[in-house]
């Protein structure tokens, strides 16, 4: 039988607040796959998302299919704008949902790891977040700083990510993260320069897979997924719609799960997928093979 096995291998998994977006059902899959899993949590969600845990409000998405729970090994506090704490501006340092955490940059959790679990100690990167703060401006309204945050906080944070926890990584390793076509077709709506940030994030793919391909054997691929109701996307107001548009108009004419991406990451980041480097893979039942829209009847 062809299994996916990541028995012994550890999964950081970037972006995971809840258990509706893309990042838990990954984690759900690499925990499936029997991987064990840290999480990097962005502190002013950090809290709601320890109370859904310690009072067993997702215990129902947290069961796996043999009747275990998925479990987090840690918790780290991750803010992905930052690579250290020197780049940390004075009212974010002083805010009360990040003083409590300590260090929450991208260096200093993967210092945490490194204390934690071993200077090899990563095999599975997964980064599933995005912040635009202007999301909801057209790109022709949008503010400089409100772009840069937009390509900072969801694009170069890759960068940092694999920069920082590369070492830590096993031979053999692998990155994903989460893309959108609007990086290479137009989607209205999807404003503030994300979808430049998108198309960033798949540049850098092609470009830090050769990097980290030679300098560490590590493979770095990212999914294009179709809309799902997560609360990132709950944020810029037409996933509803966007959710229906492509289920009328896609080849399969359902809606994407969660659970879809999520099996499709577990592959990309196993054995089975070790010739696959540098690509970026729909997983979107297949609305972006479309040219115009479908057709009644
Ligand atoms: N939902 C969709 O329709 C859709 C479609 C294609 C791609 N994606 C991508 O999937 C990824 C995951 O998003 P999701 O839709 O599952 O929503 P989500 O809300 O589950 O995940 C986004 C996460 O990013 C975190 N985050 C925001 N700013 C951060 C920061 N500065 N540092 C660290 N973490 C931060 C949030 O706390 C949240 O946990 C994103 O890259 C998103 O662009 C989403």
């Amino acid at each position: 039988m062809l299994a996916i096995d990541l028995k012994g291998k550890r999964a950081l998994v970037a972006g995971v607040a809840d258990d509706a977006g893309f990042g838990f059902a990954i984690a759900k899959a690499l925990a499936e796959a029997d991987a064990s899993i840290v999480l990097g949590t962005w502190p002013p969600a950090m809290n709601i998302f320890e109370t859904l845990l310690r009072r067993g409000k997702i215990d129902e998405s947290r069961k796996l299919s043999d009747g275990r729970m998925l479990e987090f090994e840690k918790i780290y506090p991750l803010d992905a704008a930052f690579d250290t704490m020197a780049d940390v501006p004075e009212e974010i340092r002083n805010n009360k949902r990040y003083t409590e955490r300590g260090d929450f940059s991208v260096q200093g959790m993967a210092d945490s790891i490194r204390k934690d679990f071993g200077d090899k100690a990563i095999d599975v990167v997964v980064h599933s977040l995005a912040n635009g703060p202007e999301v909801k401006k057209p790109l022709l309204e949008t503010s400089r700083s409100g772009y840069l945050a937009a390509v900072s906080v969801s694009a170069y944070s890759l960068v940092s990510l694999l920069q920082r926890l590369g070492p830590l990584m096993r031979p053999g390793s692998s990155a994903i993260s989460l893309t959108y076509m609007a990086s290479e077709r137009v989607v209205p709506g999807y404003g503030g320069g994300m979808s430049s940030a998108k198309a960033a994030l798949e540049s850098d793919t092609r470009l830090l897979a050769y990097e980290a391909g030679r300098k560490l054997g590590i493979r770095v691929n990212t999914i294009s997924a179709g809309p799902l109701a997560s609360r990132a996307a709950s944020a810029i107001g037409l996933i509803e719609k966007m959710v229906a548009y492509y289920k009328e108009h896609s080849p399969l004419a359902q809606e994407l799960a969660a659970e879809e991406v999520g099996n499709v990451a577990a592959f990309l980041c196993s054995p089975l997928a070790s010739g696959i480097t540098g690509a970026t893979v729909y997983v979107d039942k297949g609305y972006h093979s479309m040219g115009i829209p479908a057709l009644p009847g």
